[in-house]
């Protein structure tokens, strides 16, 4: 796995950006997948505002979630969906729904949902490009410690620290015990998958994932079972380095 280290947190951002855009004009089909939470924000910023400016056409290219709470919809402040609407798909020019294939929290039939999301990847032959973030506990999209390394789309129970830190999404008490995510094979087969990480609540996370060998213990370390695996920590992050 690559690693690319920045002073800051902006510095990586950009630099995220510059990367992303330039996959998308090498292959403006591609299929891209996009972690919610706090840690792409900066990246998808500077992603919408290259759009706009022209410099980046995202019509040709189709979005798969990486996964949502189970329960929740785009309505509700925090969930997935909502945060990379409001961050990205409603921020940029030429976008059509048809081209978003999102988890929706809220369907009655989650073995379906998955059944839908693993289809429209499979349509596509893949994921081209992932950005991930990583939770406190190596947890990447909703892929659990223990997770099972063979799944696609599945759900799964919060691990207990997660469920700790999804009040900082939330604007009330949401009480989510469940998550939808894509699966670990899904991450392996992508094309491409950035690791992203900034701020010194991660530098413990991030130096167990450098430093352990690939392990379902701590899932962000089988992203080293990519195909092309980068990671992109700012300063304070590589702080236990
Ligand atoms: C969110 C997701 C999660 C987060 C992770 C880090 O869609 O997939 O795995 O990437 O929990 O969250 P932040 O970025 O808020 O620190």
């Amino acid at each position: 796995m690559n690693i690319k280290k920045f002073l800051t947190t902006e510095l990586m951002a950009e630099s995220a950006g510059k990367h992303i855009i330039e996959i998308v004009k090498k292959k403006p089909d591609s299929l891209l997948c996009f972690a919610g939470g706090d840690t792409p924000l900066m990246t998808l910023n500077y992603l919408a505002e290259a759009a706009n400016q022209g410099e980046v056409d995202f019509g040709k290219c189709s979005f798969v979630s990486l996964d949502e709470w189970v329960g929740l919809g785009k309505e509700t402040n925090g969930s997935c969906k909502q945060t990379l609407f409001d961050h990205f798909f409603d921020r940029i020019p030429n976008i059509d729904d048809s081209q978003i294939c999102f988890f929706d929290g809220l369907a009655i039939d989650m073995d379906a949902e998955c059944k839908r999301v693993d289809h429209f990847v499979a349509k596509h032959e893949g994921i081209d490009f992932m950005l991930l973030g990583i939770g406190m506990n190596g947890h990447i999209g909703f892929n659990e410690p223990g997770v099972r390394v063979d799944t696609y789309c599945h759900v799964i129970d919060l691990a207990p620290v997660t469920k700790k830190v999804s009040v900082k999404y939330f604007d009330e008490e949401m009480n989510v015990t469940r998550g939808i995510s894509l699966g670990i094979q899904h991450i392996t087969e992508a094309a491409e998958v950035m690791l992203m990480a900034n701020g010194e609540k991660k530098a413990d996370i991030v130096e167990l994932t450098i430093n352990t060998e690939p392990t379902a213990d701590i899932p962000s370390t089988l992203v080293k079972n990519s195909k092309h695996a980068v990671l992109y920590i700012d300063d304070a992050a590589a702080s236990k380095l």
